[in-house]
């Protein structure tokens, strides 16, 4: 399949076993999040409800109604991970990637690969809002730019493993969390507790040089302060590659 053919939600295959895990998790992670995910994330979660609510699994067509008048973001439905660069070029076009399975009731906290809670839950809430909307739209335009060259492109996957995926804020109200690997995940939720996690403030060098490993638990996460800041070095970030040009 490529990035252009959008495939449809068969929403009517979804069975009562999905709604039942659908609601499980979301339940579970609605009270979870109620005290450690930052403002944004809730505000931008109850103004889509009832499209995202425990009491069914997500309409996309309804979403995207709510996403386009928002900021004119919309899903792409694929079948798993995608190529670097179709993915990028996706977010440059204000897509937002998701799988339409749903994991099993014996594997709430286990995933190999994202399902539509992950992508949906945790992912889609934040489109609502307009600096990180922006933010992953211009991630995305970076990613097309440098599409041929390797060291940037890795350097780009790392901002948006430690902001979009994983990130953390600083906030009036303590640290709260925003990524998307947090907020769709219980058991991320609680190890950000432990001991040995490493937060430290987001400075955009070490973020670019920060290794990570898909399949392993984060122990290191960088803090930002806003949104408009990621917006910020995002344009830091562009400026200072166009002028190595
Ligand atoms: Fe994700």
């Amino acid at each position: 399949m490529t990035a252009s053919a959008t495939s449809p939600q068969n929403y009517s295959a979804y069975t009562k076993q999905d709604y039942r895990v659908w609601r499980l998790l979301a339940e579970r992670q609605m009270a979870a999040l109620k005290k450690v995910a930052c403002k944004e994330y809730l505000e931008c979660l109850e103004a889509l409800y009832p499209v995202i609510s425990p009491d069914h699994p997500p309409k996309f067509t309804a979403l995207n109604r709510k996403l386009m008048a928002a900021h004119g973001w919309s899903i792409e439905v694929v079948p798993g991970f995608l190529p670097v660069d179709e993915f990028f070029e996706l977010l440059s076009r204000k897509r937002f990637c998701s799988s339409t399975w749903l994991r099993r009731e014996d594997q709430l906290d286990y995933l190999e690969e994202p399902d539509m809670f992950h992508d949906i839950f945790g992912h889609i809430p934040l489109y609502m809002n307009a600096d990180y909307a922006e933010f992953a739209q211009r991630l995305g335009e970076l990613g097309v730019r440098y599409q041929h060259d390797e060291e940037k492109i890795k350097q780009l996957q790392r901002l948006y493993w430690f902001t979009i995926e994983f990130g953390v804020m600083n906030t009036p109200e303590g640290r709260k969390v925003y990524g998307a690997g947090i907020c769709s995940s219980y058991g991320e939720v609680k190890h950000l507790n432990h001991p040995d996690v490493e937060i430290v403030p987001f400075v955009m060098d070490e973020v670019l040089a920060q290794e990570f490993i898909i399949s392993e638990v984060q122990m290191k996460y960088f803090a930002i302060d806003s949104f408009p800041q990621l917006f910020a070095m995002v344009d830091e970030l562009d400026q200072r590659w166009s002028a190595q040009e």
